[in-house]
Order: structure tokens, then sequence, then C-alpha cells
């Protein structure tokens, strides 16, 4: 290498180095950015080849360190400069009030403490360094007292700013201490383990195992290509003066550049504290990462340093936990259940046991290979998981609970309901029954047909499908129509009221739009979504009826597979007499949904909560069709949210941007 360095080079490296950290901030920070990922990638990919070909200008900071660097081969242990406490644990309101009165007490006050409450995030603590704005040092909690330094792996965080943003007024100091959450958010984590999946690698069993495994890396470069991000919670030293209450510590955070969680609530009573907590546990599942519960901290920090901590943990600060959603449990048996397309799922007898605030009995083990996948054997001990209305499942064998007595699963070769033999086709997961008058699918058929996103049939619930297919008196969809009063009063659990309702219930269900007509057909491979396009593109079912696969497969969104399933749907006589019967018994489809084309032309939407008119993938259509799109988070570039009943936390995103809110109705209006 030549001694001579041209001073071009040096420029250009400093250039981009200062332009890939603003445009980094922009980007993951305040979720704005300036240039397009292509654009991005080529400023990375110019920064990394000028300082391969100069070594000499390696510098920690420098963004290229996202990539990760080479690997190591153990990890050092660091002290943290002042130790990482663990947080105090309560379980209900009263252990909450309990810990109000106790901050009182030691304080002898009397009058109401301000609190400020936070998402606890399900991820993995960390301790960030940053020395004169640059990111040094990065540690694991470890025991509290040491952790583990993992700076090259914290590095490749998006998320983290590896030098801190100067401002107005804002001093960067010579030591600053950081601490908050590492985690994996839900999209990132299923997208993580479909590629395990496909590279044939054991996919991780929660967010959080996915996060402990891609930070605790030795090589960083694989770190890199996992979506770990970051949220900061508390300081843990600073040379500089820091602010006088905790709320403001965390705007002190965000104008350095931290990303801080935009669902914390500053300063609110305890009384707040608790509403709020009630608030966050009921969404909890429409937010894009896990949570455990609420971290409630004293706000003023005067209070806090008077309050002190014992050595386990701060006595300002508890953690509002959650009901776990994870729980161990004994398989007792494993059956099979034959679903609506004939779909011979294996399901986990279950020691019943109470998960996420509710007792479950049964999980679904999916198919026989993931059975075999997850070695799980009647008899074993497993963790079984459930998150929010989700099917709960069974997550993984606790292996060294097994005895040596458990019996492995066995498919059987004969559906267990109508004893048609059963078929698995080559390289299909899923073993079918292919008796369709198998009286299993006809009663999921049913169920289907009349579930809320399909006909909505109110009362039409599984006990009694499960009787009139029993009774011989429902074998087709058109068969509901054709249900008098007299034949549903015998039933079990049905008075005549009851009976009145639903036949009310089933007359007025006639009228249907066509994508929850579609989807109620239950064709494999359909679902609302699918159904929503087709019903974009098809004026009416006769022409969806008569197109050719290969115009179906063209859709954008449709492809081979769904439309080898529609034509195949079709090709059947008892399929396309099903659909003749329902018209003939007066159900109706009414003209297809449509926007004023081009009305919203280029404006971003995005939804939350349930609408009462429309399903979701009703709502997007008329979106679309009138030239908006819509997103799933809220950003900047988001125009419009629209509201429905019990909105998520993007309903409070969107107010603090400052973004329109349309409720239903102003909605509807907009759009026809
Ligand atoms: S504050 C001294 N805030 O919960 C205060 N912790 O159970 C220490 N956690 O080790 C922590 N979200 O890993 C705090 N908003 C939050 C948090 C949070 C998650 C974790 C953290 C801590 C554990 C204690």
């Amino acid at each position: 290498m030549s001694d001579a360095i041209d001073p071009a080079v040096i420029k250009r490296i400093e250039q981009l180095r200062a332009q890939l950290h603003q445009h980094n901030h922009r980007y993951y920070i305040l979720d704005d950015p300036e240039v397009s990922d292509a654009q991005y990638d080529r400023m990375m990919r110019e920064l990394i080849a000028l300082e391969t070909a100069h070594p000499q200008f390696y510098s920690p900071d420098s963004p290229s360190s996202r990539v990760g660097a080479a690997p190591l081969s153990g990890f050092e242990t660091v002290s943290h400069t002042v130790a990482m406490l663990s947080l105090d644990n309560g379980f209900d309101d009263s252990d909450i009030l309990d810990f109000d009165r106790r901050v009182k007490r030691q304080l002898r006050v009397e009058d109401e403490i301000f609190y400020t409450a936070e998402p606890k995030m399900d991820g993995l603590a960390v301790e960030l360094v940053y020395e004169n704005g640059v990111l040094t040092t990065a540690s694991t909690r470890g025991d509290g007292a040491t952790g583990e330094l993992i700076t090259d792996n914290v590095r490749t965080i998006r998320t983290v700013p590896l030098v801190l943003q100067a401002g107005d007024n804002l001093q960067i100091p010579e030591i600053l201490v950081v601490r908050g959450e590492v985690f994996i958010g839900v999209d990132g984590f299923r997208r993580l383990n479909e590629q395990r999946l496909k590279d044939q690698l054991p996919p991780f069993a929660n967010p959080r195992n996915a996060a402990a495994g891609s930070l605790r890396q030795l090589d960083s470069r694989i770190t890199a290509k996992r979506p770990l991000e970051i949220f900061l919670y508390n300081v843990g030293m600073s040379s500089a003066t820091v602010p006088e209450s905790h709320w403001e510590t965390l705007q002190m955070l965000k104008r350095y550049g931290f990303r801080v969680n935009p669902l914390i609530r500053p300063r609110i009573t305890i009384s707040q504290v608790l509403e709020y907590y009630r608030e966050l546990s009921a969404n909890r599942h429409q937010l894009p990462y896990d949570i455990d519960g609420m971290v409630i901290k004293v706000d003023q920090v005067d209070l806090q340093v008077q309050l002190g901590a014992t050595s386990r943990s701060p006595r300002w600060a508890i953690a509002y936990k959650f009901e776990a959603q994870e729980e161990t449990t004994r398989v007792m048996d494993i059956t099979v259940q034959v679903g609506r397309t004939g779909a011979l799922t294996p399901v986990a007898h279950l020691e019943p046991v109470k998960v996420g605030g509710a007792m479950v009995s049964r999980a679904t083990l999916h198919n026989e290979d993931e059975v075999r996948r997850k070695d799980v054997r009647i008899g074993d001990t497993v963790l079984v998981r459930r998150a929010g209305d989700v099917i709960p499942e069974v997550v993984k064998v606790i292996e060294s609970r097994r005895t040596g007595s458990e019996k492995p699963f066995v498919m059987p070769k004969n559906c267990p309901v109508c004893g048609t033999r059963v078929n698995r086709d080559k390289g299909e997961a899923v073993t079918r029954c292919i008796n369709s008058s198998c009286s299993s699918q006809i009663k999921e058929r049913i169920k289907h047909f009349a579930s809320k996103k399909a006909f909505d049939i109110d009362g039409l619930g599984d006990k009694i499908v499960d009787q009139l297919v029993s009774r011989g008196l429902v074998k087709t969809f058109a068969d509901i129509y054709r249900l008098d009063r007299e034949s549903l009063i015998g039933l079990d659990r049905l008075g005549p009221k009851s009976a009145d309702n639903l036949i009310r219930a089933i007359r007025s269900s006639r009228k249907i739009s066509f994508s929850r007509f579609l989807y109620a057909l239950g064709i494999r491979n359909v679902g609302e979504h699918v159904a929503g396009i087709l019903a974009d593109k098809f004026d009416s079912l006769a022409a969806l009826m008569e197109s050719a696969p290969e115009e179906v497969e063209c859709i954008d969104g449709i492809g081979g597979v769904i439309s080898e399933s529609i034509s195949s749907f079709f090709s059947l006589a008892e399929n396309r007499a099903s659909v003749r019967q329902l018209f003939d018994a007066g159900v109706e489809i009414y003209r297809n949904i449509r926007s004023k084309a081009g009305a919203l032309e280029g404006k971003v939407f995005v939804l939350t909560g349930s609408l009462q008119r429309l399903s979701r993938a009703e709502a997007k259509q008329l979106i679309e069709h009138a030239g908006g799109t819509v997103t799933g988070s809220i950003s900047r570039n988001t125009d419009f949210l629209v509201v429905g009943q019990s909105p998520g936390s993007k309903l409070d995103r969107a107010k603090g941007l400052g973004i329109e809110i349309l409720d239903e109705e102003t909605f509807k209006k907009m759009v026809s």
C-alpha cells in the first residue's frame, strides 16, 4: 500500500459514513427515509470497498460495522459500571396498589405519585456504553454485576446508533451508559422461521429465544442477518447532568437518536396506570412485538434516589406481569380431526392447564410432519403456547421429562370418522380423507359457511351444526335455507325463541357480497384475502366459473396453486350443484361494491380494530379500487387511519403523528 493517500478518498469515506449514519437514522428511527433501499445499499457497498482497499481508515463507528465482523472464539466478560438490577413482579391490581402504598409510605407523602408506565418488552436486556458519543461497548445483563461483551453483534442492529446525534442544547457526554431491550418483532420472527424451515434448520420456539440466539452469536455476520430491534428505557450512568424526570430522560434518549417505545405513558396516577394495563393487555396481540407485562416507574428522579434499591431490584419500579402465554403440561392422547377439506389434523389432548388466562385442554399438532419434527409422543411433557385468539399449539417437548413409556403417534390409514382410506399426495404435508360426504367434512364445511367472515349466521354455532348434520337435516349448504321451526325445536339447547331467532338470522343472511360468498364455499386455498381479490377482478360468479385457469393464475396475488384449487373445485359437478341450489334457495349476491376509481389516488391507509359492516378484505378492496393503498403500520407517510371497534395501538401512534382518523361511516362516505 502506498503511503500517499489520496485526500479525495479520505473525504469520500467520511462523506459516505456521515450520509449513511444520517440515512440510517431517518429510516430506522424517524421512519422517514430520504433515499431508496437500493441507493442505501449502493453507498454501503462503495464504503465497504473503500475501507477494504484502505484498511488504515478502519473505525469501529463506521456504518459498515452493521454487516458484522470476524467471528470470535468466545465472549469476554465485562463488569457493569452500575449493577443491572431486576424488577419486582406484581400479578394483580392489589400487588400494584400495595406497591403504590409502599412508595408513599417510604417517601412520607399522601399526595398522588406520578408514574411512567411502559410496555415490558419480552426480549433481552443490554447495556450500551458511548464514549464521547461513539458506541464503544455493548454487553448482556449476565448476572447483573458482569455480562458478556457483544459489541460486534449490537453494532449490527440497525436501530442502535453507532454515534449519538448532537443537537441544540444537547451536549454529548464523555460517558453515557444506556440500557434497553433487544427483541425480534412478530413479522421478523415469522420470516426468520420460514427461512430456517426452508434451510432445514430447526425453527426458534418464540421471538425471545430467537433474539437470544441471535445476540449470542460468535459470528456477528450471522447476527447482522437477524431482524433484531431495540427499545431503550433507562440511563445507567451519564457524565453530564440528566433530566429530573424519567419521562424527560426518555425524550433526551430520543434526541440522541435512540429508539424509545412510543406507547410509554408519561406521568400518570396509579389508577390511570391500572387503566392503561387493561388497555395494553387487551391490545397486546395487535402489537408488532411480544410484551409480557408493563413496567411502572416512579417518574421523578430525586424520588427514585430517595427510594433506592434492594440488592435485587429498585424500590421505585415494579413489573405488572400478564398471565403467562406458555405453560408445560402432559399429552394424554393424540387423536385426529377431520376438517372441511378432509385434512386430517393430529390434535394433542392435554392435562388441562391455564395459559394466557384461559384453560387449555387441546392443542393442534398441524400435520404428520410436524408431529415427527417436534417428536411429540403420547405421555410427553410439552410446552404449550396460546397467543390471543390463536389456536393453542405445542411448542416443544421437554425431553428431560421422558420416562421411556411414551408412545409415538401413528397417522391412521383410514378416516377415523367415515372409515374411507386416507390419501397423502407426494410433496404435500397434509393427509386427507377423500370422501366428500364424510360427516365430519360436512359439519366443518357448514360451520365455515355460517361463520362470521362468511354468511355470518348468528346462532348457527358448532353444537347446533353437529346435531343438524348428525340427524341428517343438513347435508348441503342449501339445506340450511330449507330448515323450518319444527325441525329446529327438536334440537338440544334450542328453545322455541332461539329457533325463531335462528330462522330469522338464516333468512336475513341470504343477501351477501361476492367476496363473502366465495370465501364461504370453502375452496381450498381461498381465504378471505384471496376471495377479496377474486371478487374485485370478476363481475360475477358465472364469470369466475367460466374463466380459464390461466386467466386466474395471472391475477396479482393469485398464482398457480390457487387457480388450480378454484378450477378443480368448480370442475366437480357436486360443487356446481351446491352453488346452484343456493341460488334456488334464494341466496343472492349483491353487486360488487365498487368505489369511485381514482378518488383516493396515492393515499395511504391503515386499518385498525374491527369494522362492523365491512370485512378487512372488503375495505381494502374499496381503497385499492379507488387508487389508494393499505399498509400494515402507521408511519409519517400514512394519510388516514380507519378505526373500527377496539382499535389497537395504531390509534395512539396515529394521534401522536397528527394523522387524520376516520370512523367507519366517514370512511364509507369517502369511498362510495
Ligand atoms: S427497567 C432497574 N423497563 O424486564 C430497572 N425493564 O424483569 C430495570 N424489561 O431485566 C429494568 N421492558 O430486561 C425496564 N420498559 C422496561 C422493560 C424492562 C422489559 C426487562 C428488562 C429487565 C427485566 C426485569
